[in-house]
């Protein structure tokens, strides 16, 4: 079972990958989050496999509201992947401590860097085309090789890209972060540039927006994937000031 969060596309390119692999269901953590009973028991042979976007550093809130809330039975095997634009932190110490918390161990984790999707930090910006193109040529070599890692059920792995201050980065910049910025309120749309398509509404996972011109809910739910604002038609959804592109996987229609 591989279960996933994805807000602008990469990490489902990932975990469709692991799921095809080792023909195991994919299952998104959102949806369950919504519909699931939100307990597992797994086949005998069966792994479990999270994979999730950095968020700050860290694994994005819902992914960890999911783990707290879900149970497992019949586990064997777990493995993790994060997808991020440039360096995950101290992400899977955090993950495996919710699973910890849970009695459950980690035995492999993974990053896997993909395009940038973050636009709310000014110091930030989304790749190039070419940068795009090179990061995403490097995940198709080492995704199969995740893949077979995860195939032979390799315990003590750990192949991540943690960045120079990962204390820092995780456990001051991204606490502040995660605790502070994840919101909706800093979305707006400019209603001149909006052609109501529905969009926004249909790739939230979290079904945070409503009505057309889109509204945000302000309700808490918004894990501020930005797939609302990457995945407008027209760039009419703004977050803040800030001035950016958009980045979405496979936008040009030319990966598989
Ligand atoms: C709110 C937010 C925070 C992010 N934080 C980080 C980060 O701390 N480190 C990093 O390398 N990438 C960060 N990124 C980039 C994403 O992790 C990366 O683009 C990821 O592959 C997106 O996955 P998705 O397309 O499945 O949503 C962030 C992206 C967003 C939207």
């Amino acid at each position: 079972m591989v279960l996933y969060f994805s807000g602008t596309g990469n990490t489902f390119w990932v975990a469709k990958q692991l799921s095809e692999a080792t023909n195991e269901a994919i299952l998104s953590i959102p949806d369950e989050l919504r519909e699931g009973t939100l307990h597992y028991t797994l086949k005998d042979d069966e792994r479990l496999g999270i994979c999730f976007p950095t968020h700050g550093w860290q694994p994005p809130r819902i992914v960890r509201d999911f783990l707290h809330r879900a149970t497992f039975e019949n586990v064997h095997y777990i493995y993790a992947v994060t997808t991020c634009g440039d360096d995950m932190g101290y992400a899977m110490r955090i993950l495996r401590k919710e699973l910890g918390k849970k009695g459950l161990s980690l035995y492999a984790a993974f990053a896997v860097v993909m395009p940038e999707s973050n636009v709310c930090f000014s110091f930030l910006h989304l790749d190039t085309p070419e940068s795009e193109e090179r990061k995403i040529e490097a995940a198709r070599q080492q995704v199969p090789h995740i893949c077979e890692l995860v195939k032979q059920e390799a315990t003590g792995v750990e192949e991540l890209v943690k960045g120079p201050i990962p204390f820092t980065y995780t456990y001051i910049i991204g606490a502040y972060y995660n605790k502070h910025l994840i919101t909706d309120k800093k979305f707006w749309v400019d209603t001149d540039a909006c052609i109501q398509c529905g969009r926004c509404i249909k790739r939230c996972p979290v079904g945070d927006i409503e009505g057309l011109p889109p509204r945000w809910k302000h309700d808490g739910s918004c894990t501020n994937c930005l797939a609302c604002y990457h995945y407008c038609p027209t760039h009419a959804i703004h977050w803040g000031n800030m001035q950016r592109g958009q980045y979405y996987f496979n936008r040009r229609g030319d990966q598989k």
